[in-house]
């Protein structure tokens, strides 16, 4: 199967399209827009999780691989998206999150009873690491009925599933088959990178990653949902989100030799705006480290294949990070959509980069719905640092800046309703409809480029 000359459009379900006006988007909302995405000229759609969810991490926090949430819609919905996407020739990849489940999964809940068999599929410890949170805080969790604390690399939510033990195994690759079943062309693995656990040790040099990024045994667990699932059907594409990664790494996931994954998204090109390397300060971006960068992975990649992006549900909108959204908005969009689009690697358009979605310039914690922008605000606040300080952090690096609403019109167009998150007031000016009606502004109206 080509991959090499698709292009996959990243869907956040909650602010693409809200069909039945609750605020929140939903698949039918999708489904409603895809001769858009077709005019876009894309190939495929991931489509992040809109699985049964607590939405404690908007749906990276799973309750149930089977079922659809149903702020969402329903597996009808679901079937009619697949259908209506088979159509126009668009794939559906879903985004399998397999690093942790919700602590409301079944599997969870039987372990928090004693099932030693569910406590198994978990890592329960009777003495924490030190290692830390991604989301800040300890890693690690107190479960009074247990006396025994258990891991969570993000929110304490989400629970890490303990991949040394075959039957947690089994149990995702059933969830594969199923979907590949159901017509499903594709997955991108969340932080997939980080499933190799078998050392807890306190960390006297960091906060853990270097006990659990790419470890010990990930290539035999990517060979073994490899052969196990995608590989007996000779139409699926795959992309792992690797954290914190090497590019030797990289180059052994993708090698198609090692029959791993077709391609891999790495963070480096991201981080050239932290400040010794800390994601919660800001910087202007060092220009010659991004170039230095791309140069190496372009260069670098000679095994695999590379996932490229600007933008993502994780990212700040790479406009207003990289480009000059108040003098040239349009001539910024169209250099960084250029730049990406022409290098080597497999593009990837998230939702609204294609019109030049900006940053929210939130003022209020309360506009906040992200949990990590949540967590840190309090962090920082703790530490000490000034109301204006972490706003003006949290205006440069939040991920919710990437969540605000899809801009169809002048007047929004996402919902008749509040939505979830506000809605940026620059669509009066950025939005869609705009950008059809005047196709010189289009930084990304693929089959024009
Ligand atoms: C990935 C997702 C992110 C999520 C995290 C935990 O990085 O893209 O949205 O919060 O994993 O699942
Ligand atoms: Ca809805």
């Amino acid at each position: 199967m080509n991959f090499k000359d698709k292009i996959v459009y990243e869907i956040y379900p909650k602010s693409f399209k809200d069909s039945n006006n609750d605020g929140i988007g939903d698949l039918k909302g999708i489904t409603s827009k895809l001769d858009y995405l077709k005019l876009l000229g894309i190939n495929y759609i991931w489509i992040t999780p809109f699985f049964v969810s607590p939405q404690n991490d908007n749906g990276y926090d799973v309750a149930d691989y089977y079922h659809i949430d149903p702020i969402y819609g329903t597996m009808d919905d679901l079937d009619e998206l697949i259908k209506e996407s088979d159509n126009r020739n668009i794939g559906l990849m879903f985004d399998m999150v397999f690093n942790h489940t919700s602590t409301s999964h079944s599997w969870f809940q039987r372990a928090l009873k004693g099932e030693q068999k569910y406590k198994d599929y978990y890592f329960f410890r009777k003495e924490p690491t030190n290692w830390q949170s991604k989301f800040g805080g300890s890693a690690w969790e107190y479960v009074e009925e247990l006396n025994e604390y258990y891991l969570h690399l993000f929110d304490k939510t989400q629970a890490d599933l303990n991949w040394e033990n075959p039957n947690v195994r089994a149990e995702l690759i059933k969830i594969l088959n199923f979907w590949i079943d159901k017509g499903i062309k594709g997955f991108r693995f969340d932080v997939i990178n980080l499933i190799s656990k078998d050392a807890f040790e306190d960390d006297d040099i960091g906060v853990g990653k270097r006990f659990y990024t790419d470890g010990r045994k990930i290539n035999q667990y990517l060979r073994g949902i490899n052969q196990q699932s995608f590989e007996k059907y000779d139409d699926i594409i795959t992309v792992g989100e690797m954290s914190s990664t090497t590019i030797e790494n990289c180059n052994i996931y993708t090698n198609p030799d090692n029959h791993e994954l077709n391609m891999t998204f790495n963070f480096h090109h991201l981080k050239v705006d932290y400040q010794n390397k800390e994601k919660w300060t800001t910087m202007p971006f060092d220009f010659r480290e991004l170039k230095d960068i791309f140069n190496k992975w372009q260069l670098g990649m000679n095994d695999g294949w590379n996932a490229l992006f600007w933008n993502c549900h994780d990212q700040p909108r790479s406009i207003s990070r990289f480009g000059n959204v108040t003098k040239y908005h349009d001539e910024s969009a169209k250099m960084l959509a250029t730049a990406m689009h022409m290098q080597r690697g497999t593009p990837y358009i998230y939702q609204g980069e294609e019109i030049g979605m900006t940053n929210n310039y939130f003022t209020d914690i309360k506009q906040y719905r992200d949990v990590e922008s949540i967590n840190y605000y309090h962090i920082l606040k703790n530490q000490g640092m000034s109301e204006n300080k972490i706003h003006e952090i949290l205006q440069a690096k939040s991920r919710d800046n990437a969540r605000s609403p899809m801009q169809w019109n002048k007047n929004g167009g996402f919902s008749d309703n509040t939505p979830w998150i506000q809605m940026n007031s620059n669509c009066k000016n950025i939005n869609v409809e705009n950008n059809l009606n005047n196709p010189t502004l289009s930084s990304i109206i693929i089959k024009n480029l």
